[in-house]
């Protein structure tokens, strides 16, 4: 089989360097995205099929940039994930304008402009886009007015999109993850004062499972949805959350 080459953003830590990793060991060739240089630089470090990509994402210029960068390096794009996100912990009124911007620029405008930028490339290969969203796109969350617009936007972008490039050979799915044992759950509890040894028993304690889920377990299920075992599963939203969501 000919090599495959992914595009990973938020690699260089928590879900987006389990998936890095992951799709590195079942032979991908990918770009690392991440924005702290010393850790994109040692993910990369660590697999030969890694290559490192470091800087913030902001703009459709970045976005631009950085899916050129990959086919150049690489030859072409066959996978996007769009895993980078931010989530800022506030209710309707705590919510201020910088928080709402920053968190939509991220969390959704980002994956729409890189999926735009990578549809060229896809088409061209059959390719397909996994978009890491959240089981807070499936039902609503406390203190996260942002991040579920944010990640509900991102579901129904992925079966928009999905509907659009089907008969082009293009997939587009999403993963909705429960709580995941990464940095962003240790900050959030941090918000509430709780250490994160404190907040990891309290995502356990609260999880349908018993436990949260691993970011391992969430890279499995994006090389499942990466690979042509999955040929058949397109604009699907797939909860990855111990059946909290049942
Ligand atoms: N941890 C959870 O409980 C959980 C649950 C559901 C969904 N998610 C989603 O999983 C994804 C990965 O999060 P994580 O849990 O690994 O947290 P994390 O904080 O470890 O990773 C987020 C990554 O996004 C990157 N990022 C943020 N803003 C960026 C920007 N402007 N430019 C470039 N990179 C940027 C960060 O540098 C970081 O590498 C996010 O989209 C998050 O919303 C996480």
């Amino acid at each position: 089989m000919a090599t495959r080459i992914a595009l990973v953003t938020g690699a260089s830590s928590g879900i987006g360097a389990a998936i890095a990793r992951r799709l590195a060991a079942d032979g991908w060739q990918l770009l690392a995205a991440g924005r702290d240089a010393a850790r994109t630089q040692a993910l990369a470090a660590d697999a030969a099929a890694i290559r490192p990509w470091v800087g913030a994402l902001s703009t459709s210029a970045d976005a631009d940039r950085l899916v050129a960068d990959c086919v150049r390096s690489f030859g072409g794009l066959d996978l996007l994930v769009n895993n980078a996100g931010i989530y800022e912990v506030a209710d309707t009124e705590r919510t201020t304008d910088e928080s709402w911007q920053r968190t939509i620029a991220i969390n959704l405008s980002m994956p729409f402009y890189l999926s735009r930028a990578a549809l060229p490339e896809l088409r061209r290969r059959k390719g397909s886009i996994v978009n890491i969203a959240s089981d807070w796109g499936l039902k609503g969350g406390a203190n996260a007015v942002a991040y579920c617009a944010c990640k509900g936007g991102l579901v129904l972008m992925t079966r928009a999109m999905a509907i659009d490039h089907a008969d082009e050979g293009i997939r587009v799915n999403a993963v909705c993850p429960g709580d995941v044992e990464t940095p962003m759950l240790y900050r959030s509890g941090a918000t509430r004062g709780v250490d994160e040894k404190t907040a990891l028993r309290q995502a356990n304690a609260e999880s349908r499972s018993g436990r949260v889920t691993t970011p391992e377990e969430v890279a499995a299920v994006v090389a499942f949805l990466a690979s042509d075992d999955a040929r058949q599963i397109n604009g699907a939203a797939i909860p990855i959350d111990g059946g909290g969501l049942a």
